[in-house]
C-alpha cells in the first residue's frame, strides 16, 4: 500500500460560464478540482490550506473512515472549520472499498463549486470483478448559479423562504450545448471505436436527482458508492446528490458524437423544477471516413420526464450485490425515523419568506438537526464538554400518523435541537426511513457518514412492519452511503456500528440539511485496541 500526500489551496479564482465571468471557491484553482486516484488500501495524506475567505472543512463521502472520524470533515460535527488563513491535515486509510467516491466542501453551501473525484482503484495485485475497461473517465454532474451560492443560501436562510435554483447543471464543470455561450466548452469524453470503457458517474448537485442516459449506448451498471453490484444494462441510470454509479459502455456504434445527458427527476409535487439539460459529448477519436463532421450536432439522448417516479424506482431497485451477503442479524437497534419537510411559524412582529409567511424547516423524526457552534460534537464526546449535544434523538416520531396522506397542520412544525441516538459498539442498527408528505413529498436522498449499509427493501405509502418485513432482501441487497428515500415512500437499510465516533446522518439535498434534514449516531468505543477511535490530530481546528 501507498500513501498520497496532496495540498489543496482553498482560494478564489476567476472562472466564465453562461456568458458572466464570476470569482468562485475552488481547490488549486480548478473546477471541479483535483481528482485523486488511489488502490484501495492507500492512505491519503490532505493539507487543506484556507486562502479564501470563508470557514471551510472538506468531506470524504464515503469514505468509511475506520477510527479516524477526525478526517471525516462536516464542520461542527467532527472538527470545527478551517478559518481564513488556518489549515488542517486529514489523513486515513481506504479499505475494503473499490470504486468511485468523491470529495467535497461541509460547509455552508461550498460544495457547489468545491468538489472533486476520488477514485479507488482495485487493490495492488488485483484487478476488476469485470473486463478490464480501455479508457476511464470520472463524470462529475453539478450545478451552478450566476450568484454566489453563499450569498443565495444566506439570503434564504435570512428570509426563511426557498433559496433560488440554481442556472444549470453541468458535466465536469461545464453547462454543455444546450445552454447559452456553453457550446464550445462542452465537456469532451474521448472514446475509439470498439472498446470498453469505465464511466464513472458522480452526482456532485447541491439540490437535485439526476437522471443519466448516453445516446444510442447502453450502460452496464458494475458499481455504486464505491461497492460491487451484479452487472445489469439499462438505457438510463439515476442518482442522488451523494451517489455514485459506475458503468461500462462499449463503443459499438457508428463512429460519430453522442450526448451523454442528464436532467433532474424532479419527484416533489408543487415545488419548481429546473427541467433543463446539460450534455457532454462521447467523442468518438477516429480516421474514419464515416465520422460526421464537426459542424453536424451530436446524436441527442433520451431522458425520462422530470417526474417519471416508475424509471427512477426501476433504476434503484435493480441493484445487487454481486453474491449473497452475510446478513448482520439479529438486529438491536430497530429505528424508525421520519424524513421530511416542515414550517416554522414566522417569529411575531417578523415577516417570513416561507408559503403563508412562515420559515420553511425540515426535520428528522420531528427534531430539525440545530449545529453546534464552541465545539465540535466529537471533540465535545471525546472530552466530556457539557451542554453541546443531548443524546435522546427518539427511536420513533413523538406521534404516530398517516405519513404520507394529508398530514394535519398541527403536526407540521418541528422542534429543534442537537440530538444524538447512542449505539453501543458492534450492535446490528435498523433504520426505516419513512418519508412524510408535510408541505409535500419528495425524494429524500439520505447520507450516513462513516458507513456503508444494505438496503433491504424500499415502497411507496406508510411501512407497514407486517407486511413489508416480508419483501426485506436478505441475500443479495446493494450496499450504499447514500440510499433515495421514495417520494412519499419508505427505505429500510442495515449496518453494523463498528466504527466509534460521531457520525452525521442527512438529507444531501443540501437546501433540506441548511433547514435541519440531520440527525448524529453516537458510536460508542469498543473494548479492543483496534474498537476504538483515535486519538485527534494535534493541528485539529478549535473554534
Ligand atoms: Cu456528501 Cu455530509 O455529505
Amino acid at each position: 500500500a501507498e500513501d498520497h500526500s496532496h495540498d489543496f489551496v482553498v482560494q478564489e479564482t476567476k472562472v466564465k460560464r453562461l456568458c458572466k465571468t464570476h470569482k468562485i471557491i475552488t481547490v488549486n484553482g480548478m473546477f471541479p478540482g483535483p481528482t485523486l486516484e488511489v488502490n484501495s488500501g492507500d492512505t491519503l495524506v490532505v493539507n487543506v490550506k484556507n486562502k479564501a475567505k470563508y470557514n471551510v472543512t472538506i468531506h470524504w463521502h464515503g469514505v468509511r473512515q475506520m477510527r479516524t472520524g477526525w478526517a471525516d470533515g462536516p464542520e461542527f460535527v467532527t472538527q470545527c472549520p478551517i478559518r481564513p488563513g488556518g489549515s488542517y491535515t486529514y489523513r486515513f486509510t481506504i479499505q475494503d472499498q473499490e470504486g468511485t467516491l468523491w470529495w467535497h466542501a461541509h460547509s455552508s453551501w461550498l460544495r457547489a463549486t468545491v468538489y472533486g473525484a476520488l477514485i479507488i482503484h482495485p487493490k495492488e495485485n488485483t484487478s476488476y470483478p469485470f473486463t478490464k475497461p480501455k479508457r476511464e473517465a470520472p463524470i462529475i454532474l453539478g450545478e451552478w448559479w450566476d450568484a454566489n451560492p453563499i450569498d443565495v443560501i444566506k439570503e434564504a436562510t435570512r428570509t426563511g423562504a426557498a433559496p433560488n435554483i440554481s442556472d444549470a447543471f453541468t458535466i465536469n464543470g461545464e453547462p454543455g450545448d444546450f445552454y447559452n455561450c456553453s457550446s464550445k466548452d462542452t465537456t469532451i469524453i474521448p472514446v475509439a471505436p470498439g472498446e470498453t470503457n469505465l464511466l464513472r458517474f458522480i452526482n456532485a448537485a447541491l439540490n437535485a436527482e439526476l437522471f443519466v442516459s448516453i445516446a444510442g449506448h447502453s450502460m452496464t451498471v458494475v458499481g455504486v458508492d464505491a461497492a460491487y453490484t451484479k452487472p445489469f444494462t439499462t438505457s438510463v441510470i439515476m442518482l442522488g446528490p451523494g451517489q455514485t454509479t459506475d458503468v461500462l459502455v462499449n463503443t459499438d456504434q457508428p463512429p460519430a458524437r453522442y450526448h451523454i445527458a442528464a436532467r433532474a427527476y424532479a419527484s416533489a409535487q408543487g415545488v419548481p423544477f429546473d427541467n433543463t439539460t446539460t450534455t457532454a459529448i462521447l467523442d468518438y477519436v477516429c480516421s474514419c471516413s464515416n465520422k460526421p463532421g464537426l459542424n453536424i450536432p451530436p446524436v441527442q439522448a433520451t431522458l425520462p420526464a422530470f417526474n417519471d417516479t416508475n424509471t427512477a424506482t426501476a433504476f434503484s431497485t435493480s441493484l445487487r450485490s454481486p453474491s449473497r451477503v452475510k446478513m448482520p442479524s439479529p438486529v438491536d437497534e430497530d429505528l424508525f425515523i421520519t424524513v421530511g419537510l416542515g414550517l416554522f411559524d414566522c417569529p411575531i412582529g417578523k415577516t417570513c419568506g416561507g408559503p403563508n409567511n412562515t420559515r420553511f424547516a425540515s426535520s428528522m423524526n420531528n427534531v430539525s438537526f440545530v449545529l453546534p457552534q464552541t465545539y465540535s460534537i466529537l471533540q465535545a464526546h471525546r472530552q466530556g464538554v457539557p451542554g453541546v449535544f443531548t443524546s435522546d434523538f427518539p427511536a420513533a416520531p413523538p406521534v404516530k400518523f398517516d405519513y404520507t396522506g394529508n398530514v394535519s397542520r398541527s403536526l407540521w412544525q418541528p422542534s429543534k435541537g442537537t440530538k444524538l441516538y447512542r449505539l453501543q459498539y458492534g450492535s446490528v442498527v435498523q433504520l426505516v426511513l419513512q418519508g412524510t408528505s408535510i408541505f409535500t413529498g419528495e425524494n429524500h436522498p439520505i447520507h450516513i457518514h462513516g458507513y456503508d449499509f444494505y438496503i433491504l427493501a424500499e415502497g411507496f405509502g406508510n411501512f407497514n412492519a407486517k407486511k413489508d418485513t416480508a419483501k426485506f432482501n436478505l441475500v443479495d441487497p446493494p450496499m450504499r452511503n447514500t440510499v433515495g428515500v421514495p417520494v412519499n415512500g419508505w427505505a429500510v437499510i442495515r449496518f453494523v456500528a463498528d466504527n466509534p465516533g460521531v457520525w452525521l446522518m442527512h438529507c444531501h439535498l443540501d437546501v433540506h440539511i441548511t433547514w435541519g434534514l440531520a440527525m448524529a449516531f453516537l458510536v460508542e468505543d469498543g473494548v479492543g485496541e483496534l474498537e476504538t477511535l483515535e486519538e485527534p490530530p494535534e493541528d485539529l481546528p478549535l473554534c
